[in-house]
């Protein structure tokens, strides 16, 4: 299928798109020490929804209360979310936005005490980067790590989200058990990509389980994990993609990339300066969505309306979310509906990460 215009209206399962325009999952570094939002959290999210993205993507949400990858992420690993994000997700809708909540177990890819805590992994391999050895998971954690993401995606669906989203990308412990330069184990969970893929069948199967089989599950996943011959191959991507399908995802989300020294790697590319450079995943990206019926998102590096109507009209790809972009100018998506067509503000310096807070480098220096 291919769609004419980045601004009609859609249907995905029982959601309406006002827009093919998704804001992509993007750790704000706001919320408090257990997780909870905070007044300047939720400020973030009604400038995203009156700035006209249709659907909207959390910040990762841990969900395990041990295990929390970084400052500042939203949490849903309990009960005590639940009221909290209703009221939430109910301003989300007054707003006119749809609003998906991300689930994420971290693992290795952490700096955030991780000494005194337990991480997971799929086999005990220091991470290249951050330095940090997890511990291998057993059958009963694979089982506690499945529960968990099926307990989240139930919270998620009692506060009136609009869907789940499972963090299966960017080096993040699901992904880790895609990459064989994580993963060398050899029982079921390894090995052949049908044994690689395994757990996150199983973490689908289990939200699907807790649920239903309408309400929306997403995936973030890789179209390629940029690993070389350590890595996750394209084929291995479709193969993936195709048996979430046949077990009830409601969409996919693409992105790719590895966090390494070599910033052509990254998920989140640097010195987006031409068209050439931006929608950095489509080529992979397409080739899976013209593999599988559902829909495909497009992560990473979208810029123009221009470059992304050419995707929407040559390729099976029906959506674009986007992350830096609309952390520097959350109403893009009504700009460029008015018509405005001038490069946006966020210039892909990578320079979001503050200590305190995640804003753009721009609003910083503006705020000094
Ligand atoms: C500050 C910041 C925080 C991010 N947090 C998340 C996150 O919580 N979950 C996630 O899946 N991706 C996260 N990402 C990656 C983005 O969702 C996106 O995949 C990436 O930035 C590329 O898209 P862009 O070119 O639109 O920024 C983050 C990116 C940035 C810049
Ligand atoms: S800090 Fe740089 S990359 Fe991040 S949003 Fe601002 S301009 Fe874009």
């Amino acid at each position: 299928m291919t769609a004419s215009s980045l601004f009609e209206t859609s249907i995905l399962g029982p959601m309406t798109l006002k827009n093919r325009l998704w804001r992509s999952a993007t750790w704000e570094n706001m919320a408090d020490d257990a997780g909870h939002m905070t007044p300047e959290l939720l400020e973030i999210y009604e400038n995203l929804a009156r700035g006209g993205v249709g659907t909207i993507i959390t910040g990762y949400a841990y969900i395990r209360k041990e295990e929390q990858a970084n400052p500042g992420m939203m949490g849903i690993y309990d009960d005590s979310f639940i009221s909290e994000y209703k009221t939430f997700t109910d301003r989300m809708h007054e707003l006119g936005a749809n609003i998906i909540l991300q689930g994420c177990y971290g693992g290795s890819q952490t700096n955030f005490k991780p000494e005194s805590r337990l991480i997971w992994g799929p086999s005990a391999v220091e991470h290249p980067i951050f330095k940090v050895t997890p511990t291998s998971m057993n059958q009963e954690d694979i089982a506690a790590l499945i529960d968990s993401y099926a307990q989240a995606g139930r919270r998620a669906k009692a506060a009136g989200f609009d869907g789940f989203q499972i963090h299966g990308a960017h080096g993040y412990l699901l992904s880790q058990f895609l990459t064989p330069y994580f993963n060398r184990r050899s029982d079921e969970y390894g090995g052949s990509i049908e044994n690689r893929a395994r757990i996150i069948y199983e973490v689908l199967e289990a939200v699907r389980k807790e649920v239903g089989p309408e309400y929306p599950v997403l995936i973030k996943m890789h179209s390629t994990d940029e690993w070389g011959d350590q890595g996750l191959t394209p084929e291995e991507s479709v193969f993936v993609a195709k048996g979430l399908e046949t077990r009830g995802i409601t969409a996919i989300e693409l992105s790719g990339g590895h966090l390494s020294k070599d910033p052509s790697t990254l998920p989140i590319k640097p010195k987006i300066i031409n068209e050439r450079k931006q929608s950095y995943f489509r080529g992979p990206a397409a080739m899976i969505a013209a593999a599988v019926e559902v829909p495909v998102i497009l992560v990473g590096g979208n810029r123009s309306v221009a470059v992304m109507e050419e995707i929407l009209g040559s390729t099976p790809i029906q959506y674009f979310s986007f992350a830096r972009t609309l952390l520097s100018e959350p109403d893009l998506p009504n700009k460029w509906k008015q018509g405005f067509r001038d490069r946006p503000r966020c210039v892909s310096c990578n320079q979001c990460w503050g200590e305190d807070k995640n804003i753009c480098i721009l609003d910083r220096k503006k705020e000094a």
